[in-house]
């Protein structure tokens, strides 16, 4: 496991989307995992700019993300889908064929996410899975106590999680339940993976996934298993870290 430790939120994006990009240009058509939450929102702002500015281009790129919530249409503004396009591909030049994002309108759940785990194969794997990290250590909709082996499934979202989420819907019972997501096991098969974590708020799961052992309490421990895993956070995310990293 790589650590790396950057001066500030910036400094991370920046040096996030020189990961990302560096494999875009290595591997045009590669597989990339995407993940939603405002951590990523600086690197996918860097990734914007090196399209407009350096031709950075996606064109032949396949994308798959994390997870997305039950229940939400894709025009839904809380939606993942929503999400990925603004802050996003609407500003670059992915291709729409290859966007494969879990749909939370899916009538039959079970086979929507077994679909989505065969996709991943025939493409030939995720190459490069880029991960946030929930205060809690949970990455995707994997929250604490999910299996380390799990697969692409239906998840109950947290009571915390829900109460969080209220703030962005008109009534109680919009706000989702349920969400579709990639499991410990799906994330764990991509070739690489890049998380990425800023803030004293994240700093007790950095303290557990990069120091602390291997435990389902905080799903993100498993990444200690990966071959080749880099970490990318900023000062504040490291303060708890007793080891001493690049
Ligand atoms: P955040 O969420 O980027 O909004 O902090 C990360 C996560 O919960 O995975």
């Amino acid at each position: 496991m790589l650590v790396v430790i950057k001066e500030n939120y910036d400094d991370m994006s920046k040096a996030g989307a020189q990961q990302v990009a560096s494999l875009v240009r290595e591997k045009p058509d590669c597989v990339l995992g995407f993940a939603t939450g405002s951590t990523p929102l600086g690197m996918y702002r860097e990734l914007i700019r090196m399209h407009t500015e350096e031709g950075l281009d996606f064109s032949k790129v396949v994308t798959f993300n994390l997870d997305e919530y039950v229940g939400l249409r894709p025009s839904h503004k809380q939606s993942y889908h929503y999400f990925m396009y603004e802050n996003l591909f609407k500003f670059i030049n992915v291709d729409q064929r290859y966007v494969h994002i879990p749909m939370g309108m899916a009538e039959d759940i079970d086979a929507h996410c077994a679909w989505y785990e065969q996709k991943i194969n025939e493409f030939g794997g995720i190459d490069l899975q880029i991960l946030g990290i929930g205060a809690n250590g949970h990455i995707a909709f994997n929250e604490p106590g999910s299996s380390l082996g799990s697969r692409t499934r239906i998840k109950t979202l947290s009571a915390k999680t829900v109460r969080d989420n209220a703030r962005f819907f008109k009534k109680p019972d919009e706000v989702p339940r349920y969400a579709l997501t990639m499991g410990v096991g799906t994330i764990m098969e991509a070739k690489r993976l890049l998380l990425l974590a800023s803030g004293a708020v994240k700093a007790d799961a950095i303290k557990a996934t990069v120091e602390g052992p291997i435990t389902a309490k905080y799903p993100a421990t498993i990444v200690q298993l990966h071959r080749y895993a880099t970490i990318i956070i900023d000062k504040e995310a490291s303060s708890k870290l007793e080891e001493t990293y690049l």
